[in-house]
């Protein structure tokens, strides 16, 4: 069966992505054709190791995986200190590989185990979700929680293989598999018009989870946030772009405490309140914004946004800003494809936008 291949470059050097339905069937030989035979060890988490451990027989090395808890709470230091102590029982060397197999949740904290450990082992990425085989699994960044806030701790930490096997995906959940579409929009609404446009026109074929469309989705996203990333291996400029979304997207998340909000679901309402500053700026045409409308409406129901006050939302935009000791960069819509960065966004435009999406 024809993979597509992606070939990420680094300042350290460079990896494939490999997207193609079945490929965690032969792993054995997809791990060889990378000259990846060595003893490796896999982390994954009891809900994905119990649907698709059975694809990753013995790999070399025949260790038992280690498991760690399901859930974004499990990506903590703590998570990563038994992790440490598996790889110390399992006398795992600097020759080895960690096989990160899971979520974005699996996939940070192996991968930040991995760039730690012993100083650094290599890691190969086996993303199980759609955030993560569009978007965590690609660009090196790895870490974890604090309690002070979300992947404040962490490592530029570049995998020797990113493997997409979007069978894997049959088993997600439709509400998880939707988080990670919000994703998909994004790259369109960012770069993308094509991609926009075959999300939209695709829903039906999307979610009934057509290898062939499944296949050519995540490879359309993965060339965009890999052609991002490679212009900004360290965030300075236009990585800032895949952030679109996320500013009101993370402030949603942490005012309903992230137990309201499925990530891509707060960065689906956190679009639509970008792109209506944008609209009211006289930047984004009235067609865009009735398009991203309908095919976010089109995707299925958001948690609602009841209960939740502007205020809050606010001040957690601001502390956001704080943190990273700079200036609120926001990411707006210019039109489905293009974006601009603006440093001057005020309380009164972010409150008329959180006011569309149903935040007083
Ligand atoms: N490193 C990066 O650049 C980057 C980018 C974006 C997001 N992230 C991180 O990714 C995390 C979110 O990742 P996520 O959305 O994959 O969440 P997740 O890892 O928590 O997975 C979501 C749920 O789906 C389950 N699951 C995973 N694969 C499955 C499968 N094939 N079948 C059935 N169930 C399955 C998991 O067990 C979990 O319960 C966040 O911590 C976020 O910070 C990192
Ligand atoms: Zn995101």
């Amino acid at each position: 069966m024809a993979v597509i291949r992606l070939d990420i470059t680094h300042a350290g050097g460079a990896y494939p992505v490999l997207i193609g339905a079945a490929l965690t069937r032969r792993l054995d030989q997809v791990l060889a054709e990378q000259r990846l035979i060595t003893e490796t060890v896999v982390v994954s988490c009891p809900p994905v190791w119990r649907l698709h451990g059975e694809r990753l027989p013995g790999l070399l090395g025949g260790h038992p995986p280690l498991l760690m808890p399901d859930g974004e709470r499990a990506k903590h230091l703590t998570t990563v200190a038994r992790l440490y102590d598996g790889l110390v029982e399992r006398r795992i060397d600097r020759s080895a590989l960690v096989i990160g197999f899971g979520g974005g949740v699996v996939g940070d904290a192996a991968g930040f185990a991995a760039a730690t450990y012993l100083r650094g082992v290599r890691l190969a990425q086996i993303p199980t979700t759609l955030l993560a085989q569009i978007d965590s699994a690609i660009g090196g960044k790895v870490g974890v929680n604090l309690s002070a806030g979300k992947n404040l701790v962490g490592a530029f930490h570049a995998p020797s293989v990113v493997i997409c096997d979007p069978e894997l995906l049959d088993t997600l959940p439709r509400r998880e598999f939707r988080a990670g579409l919000y994703e998909a929009v994004k790259y369109g609404v960012i770069a993308s018009r094509s991609l926009f446009d075959s999300v939209s026109d695709g829903l039906p074929a999307i979610f009934k989870k057509e290898p062939a469309v499944l296949e050519t989705l995540i490879a359309d996203c993965c060339r965009i946030k890999a052609a991002v990333v490679m212009a900004d291996e360290r965030e300075q400029g236009p990585r800032r772009t895949l952030n679109f979304g996320h500013t009101v997207g993370h402030a949603l998340e942490a005012i309903s405490r992230y137990g309201r909000f499925l990530h891509g679901e707060a960065v689906g309402y956190g679009m639509l309140a970008a792109a209506a500053l944008s609209l009211k700026r006289g930047i984004l045409p009235p067609e865009d914004m009735e398009s991203l409308k309908a095919v976010i409406g089109h995707m299925g129901p958001l948690p609602s946004t009841a209960g939740l006050k502007a205020s809050d939302a606010l001040d957690a935009i601001l502390s956001d800003k704080k943190i990273s000791r700079g200036t609120l960069h926001f990411v707006l819509p210019v039109r489905i494809g293009a974006t601009t960065i603006v440093p001057d966004v005020t309380t009164k435009e972010l409150k008329a936008a959180l006011r569309t999406i149903g935040i007083r």
